[in-house]
């Protein structure tokens, strides 16, 4: 079809109606359709990089042109590659980058590199009975893919809680247009008032730093075509003491902040609290209205023939670092050693009558004796755990949830 019509002048009216005839009846007549995937294309610095397309024109037998043209900010317009037919005739610029296998359209740019960052237009032209084009854009961005994030705190030698302020950045020896993310403890860092980012959030500023922000602090760094991830960082943060507690065998607790033990018998106690740099321990002893310092260290150990019967002892804590300073203070209690065997041997009668002792107000004559201070279980509890069948005092203090309470057992001496 329109094979025979020649292109001069007299026959311009002939063609102008074959083309009214094309517009009426579209397709049939082999309008020129270019069709792209995509209108983004993505690409790697270095790598090849496919421009796809393809066409149809309906029409057979005419010649057929293919021109990519390039258009950026910096470059402004520039022809790339052009084909007639099948034969190519590379840009003598370009052409050792940009290729075209014509009857394809799809270009090929190999190395894809930076400056390749703009719109791409491919056209397509058939001229045969007329003269017929359609063209694509395409927008490529060129990346260069995020190297692994490096995370630096500041202070590098740490802060102290509620006084310093941290500074943690986030750098990328290679990437392009990359974009930044914290993760505290691998979730998503809001912003807070103490957690302020910088505009391009490469860096997060926590003021004042808390015990709190010991965490795992994680810097993500991304680009279109990439994503890397940090190591996890912690920053070193001074806080404490916290949670101040002293603790010993539990056999020897009696009640909060009370331990009894036998006479003669050793025991130990542990001062332990949350803090860093590690505290600093000093054990004070405070008896007949003296406080006496005894040991430094978290473990005290005491050998209770040496120390008096009833003492109060104080743990000290200090950090060196926060000045910050705690102390806590607890009950020893001497008893003597034989009142266990005692406990074990006394009749049940002789042990409600050194309960009544406790409750009654008024001490009668036949109160008198010498009392020991002993842990028994509450009253309520008392008539179901009748005494013979106890071992030791202390199994009484083991029971749990029979609270403890302190009651005196009477030793009458026994009249011979
Ligand atoms: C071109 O056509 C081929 C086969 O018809 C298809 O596989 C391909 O996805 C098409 N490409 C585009 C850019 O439309
Ligand atoms: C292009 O190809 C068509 C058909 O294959 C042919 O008729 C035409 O002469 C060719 N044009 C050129 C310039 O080679
Ligand atoms: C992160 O970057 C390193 C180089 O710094 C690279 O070897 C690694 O493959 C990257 N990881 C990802 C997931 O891209
Ligand atoms: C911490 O930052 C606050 C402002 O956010 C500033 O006022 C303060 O002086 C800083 N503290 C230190 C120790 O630099
Ligand atoms: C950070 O993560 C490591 C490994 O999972 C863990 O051992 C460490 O305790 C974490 N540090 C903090 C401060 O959460
Ligand atoms: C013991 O302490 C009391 C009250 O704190 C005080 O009045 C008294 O003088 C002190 N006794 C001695 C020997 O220090
Ligand atoms: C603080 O205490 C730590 C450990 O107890 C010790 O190693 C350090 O030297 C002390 N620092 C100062 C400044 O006293």
């Amino acid at each position: 079809m329109g094979r025979d019509v020649s292109m001069d002048s007299s026959s311009s009216k002939s063609y102008f109606f074959l083309f009214k005839i094309c517009i009426l009846a579209i397709g049939t007549c082999g309008a020129v359709r270019v069709m792209v995937p995509t209108e983004m294309i993505l690409g790697t610095v270095g790598r090849p990089l496919l421009l796809p397309v393809n066409y149809t024109t309906g029409i057979k037998d005419q010649n057929t042109q293919i021109t990519w043209t390039f258009q950026s900010q910096s470059s402004g317009s520039m022809l790339l590659v052009t084909a007639i037919n099948n034969t190519l005739t590379p840009d003598m610029e370009h052409g050792h980058r940009f290729f075209l296998s014509p009857p394809s359209a799809t270009l090929l740019i190999n190395p894809v590199q930076l400056t390749d960052d703009g719109e791409y237009t491919i056209k397509v032209t058939v001229s045969g009975v007329k003269m017929e084009s359609a063209s694509r854009q395409l927008t490529v961005q060129v990346n260069v893919p995020v190297s692994k994030p490096v995370v630096h705190s500041d202070p590098a030698w740490g802060a102290v809680e509620y006084i310093d302020n941290a500074t943690l950045t986030c750098t990328v020896s290679k990437g392009t247009k990359v974009i930044y993310q914290w993760l505290k403890d691998g979730k998503p860092l809001p912003e807070s008032s103490r957690h302020i980012f910088s505009v391009d959030n490469k860096m997060l500023f926590i003021s004042p730093v808390l015990k709190d922000d010991l965490s795992n602090y994680t810097c993500v760094a991304k680009n279109l075509i990439s994503i890397n991830e940090s190591e996890p960082i912690a920053p070193n943060i001074y806080y404490g003491p916290y949670d101040l507690m002293v603790k010993s065998e539990p056999r020897f607790k009696i009640s909060e902040g009370v331990f009894a033990v036998g006479k003669g018998e050793p025991v130990w106690f542990k001062c332990s609290a949350n803090s860093n740099p590690p505290n600093d321990y000093s054990w004070f002893q405070k008896a007949n209205n003296k406080t006496t310092p005894i040991h430094r260290g978290p473990i005290l150990n005491i050998m209770s023939e040496k120390v008096p019967e009833k003492a109060d002892y104080m743990c000290c804590v200090y950090n060196n670092v926060t000045g910050k300073r705690g102390e806590t203070q607890f009950t020893l209690i001497l008893s003597a050693t034989v009142i266990k065997k005692e406990v074990y041997h006394r009749s049940p009668t002789d042990y409600i009558r050194a309960h009544q002792v406790s409750v009654e107000q008024e001490p009668s004559m036949d109160d008198y004796g010498i009392y020991e201070f002993v842990a028994v279980p509450e009253p309520a509890a008392f008539p179901q755990v009748p005494p013979d069948k106890l071992s030791t005092v202390y199994d009484i203090i083991r029971v749990p949830d029979i609270r403890t309470v302190y009651d005196v057992i009477c030793q009458t001496p026994k009249t011979s």
